[in-house]
């Protein structure tokens, strides 16, 4: 089967910023107290599920992957950019990340308590969401969480520059309810959302959502 566009161009543009899109985040979450909060939500829902094996998708650098992995969680990274890949190998070399598509996932059924897609799914058009978010909920067990991470709004925005290189990268800022909505429809129900002011290097609110996969 040929890719779809939208897949070439977001890896072709991460791997061509990776190491400098590294450099200009490479704080992390370390100044994202709300970010950290929420994810030290969802880290205590999965360990309370009983099953902490889970999966960052869309890992990038892997900050987000090592702080889940520091509260307790059995966690990987998976992400489309093998520069981003080889990237989070080298800077975490005590974590696993392996190449590979959030709309292609090749995870076990009922498999995992958790899934992190922390400012991943911003990458993934309308149409393609909910075969992700139905994908995300035949790899959870019942009763496993996801947490997602997203700019809000209602807008694409294309990027042909990034960092002093050529991109083609398109990023999409949804409304929670909407993606609240898709939730709902692929089989989980939404248990916790919060929304932040932008900081200064933003552009927009952010957006969380932690889903709990239905049985
Ligand atoms: C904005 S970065 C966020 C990285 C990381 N989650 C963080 O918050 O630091 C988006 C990441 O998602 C990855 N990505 C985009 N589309 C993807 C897909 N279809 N499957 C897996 N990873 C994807 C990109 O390669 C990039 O590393």
């Amino acid at each position: 089967m040929t890719e779809p566009d939208f897949l070439r161009d977001t890896r072709n543009s991460y791997n061509a910023m990776a190491i400098d899109y590294a450099e200009n985040f490479k704080n992390g979450i370390d100044d994202k107290p709300v970010d950290r909060a929420v994810l030290a939500v969802f880290a205590e829902l999965v360990r309370a599920s009983g099953n902490t094996d889970a999966v960052d998708v869309g890992s990038g650098p892997g900050h987000v992957t090592e702080y889940l992995k520091s509260l307790g969680l059995n966690i990987y990274g998976i992400d489309l950019s093998s520069e981003m890949v080889e990237l989070a190998r080298r800077k975490r070399p005590g974590i696993r990340f392996e190449e590979g598509s959030m709309t292609a996932l090749d995870l076990a059924e009922g498999s995992l308590g958790g899934i992190c897609a922390w400012y991943s799914t911003i990458h993934v058009p309308l149409e393609q969401l909910s075969g992700v978010f139905a994908d995300f909920r035949r790899a959870l067990v019942p009763g496993g969480h996801l947490v997602l991470g997203f700019q809000s709004g209602d807008e694409l925005k294309h990027y042909d520059e990034g960092f002093g290189h050529k991109l083609s990268l398109d990023f999409y800022r949804r409304s929670p309810d909407l993606v609240a909505g898709l939730l709902n429809e692929a089989g989980f129900e939404v248990y916790a959302r919060a929304e932040r002011e932008p900081d200064p290097e933003e552009k927009t609110r952010q957006a969380y959502l932690i889903a709990r996969a239905l049985g």
